[in-house]
């Protein structure tokens, strides 16, 4: 990847809000990075992006599996000025970004599961990890993006559920430094437009690209497993779940296809 190259593909939005950008052929983690520096006074906005990374984190303790040029792996720290409850619909809406940004260079037929995983033919094309950092009263987020472009074989062997990447959906796929410019473009677009008016107006197109919304669905947070049939999202990001004793709305946890029958 370049950097000039990205930044002369950036958005005007994102030239705006982005302060720093640094750029990695290897890091442990684009995630790790953005917190370290917060946490050493660095608070600028800030871009990381790196061509590999050595310990990759995901969600719940996993691993993001980050091979040499395989996928686009970047972190975006913002500050933020968050509405109580608001860290859920800043997840949906990361990965509405990920998803318009992709169909924007030709790539379609992707689905959304909540909270934040693009899916391609129920296999998951690219994931969110959203970790939040307090300095000085100050809250910042930081955005983290792993999107699989060309994974090889062996490495989606040891992953241990349904992956994909562009390369096995799409042909002529844009060079890294587009689909890397035009992520962060989407995203930076979305987060200005969420900053004055939240997640409600992006909650209708939401639905209309979540894969299990009037699907039975199990959901697993911590010990509890709850089971019902998905009814999509509120306006908040919370997810209803229409169980035996009514509609719930839940604000964590994982999302399975349902392996029992559910009760209307
Ligand atoms: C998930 O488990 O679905 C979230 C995966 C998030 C991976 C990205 S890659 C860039 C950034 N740095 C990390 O260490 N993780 C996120």
């Amino acid at each position: 990847m370049e950097k000039l190259a990205i930044q002369n593909l950036l958005s005007a939005e994102s030239i705006r809000t982005i302060e720093e950008f640094q750029l990695f052929e290897d890091i442990d983690s684009t995630n790790a990075e953005a917190i370290r520096q917060i946490k050493a006074g660095n608070t600028a906005n800030r871009l990381v992006l790196s061509s590999s990374q050595s310990a990759g984190r995901g969600r719940r303790g996993r691993v993001w599996q980050s091979p040499a040029n395989a996928g686009i792996y970047l972190s975006l720290m913002r500050r933020f000025n968050l509405q109580p409850n608001a860290l859920q619909g800043l997840s949906l809406l990361t990965a509405m970004s990920v998803k318009s940004a992709l169909e924007s260079i030709g790539i379609h037929g992707l689905k959304l599961k909540w909270p934040n995983d693009i899916l391609f033919q129920e296999k998951k094309l690219a994931g969110i990890l959203l970790e939040l950092q307090y300095r000085e009263k100050a809250c910042f987020l930081v955005f983290g993006i792993g999107l699989n472009i060309s994974l090889p074989a062996e490495i989606m062997q040891t992953i241990d559920r349904p992956v994909t990447d562009i390369t096995s959906i799409a042909s002529n796929i844009p060079d890294h430094n587009t689909i890397a410019a035009t992520v962060v473009s989407h995203l930076c677009e979305k987060l200005a437009v969420y900053e004055v008016s939240g997640f409600s107006s992006f909650a209708e197109s939401w639905n209309e690209s979540d894969y299990y919304r009037g699907r039975d669905i199990e959901i697993q947070n911590g010990e509890t497993r709850m089971i019902g049939k998905s009814l999509g999202v509120d306006p908040s990001g919370a997810l209803l779940l229409q169980g035996a004793d009514g509609v719930q709305s839940i604000n964590g946890g994982e999302v399975f296809p349902s392996l029992r029958e559910v009760a209307d």
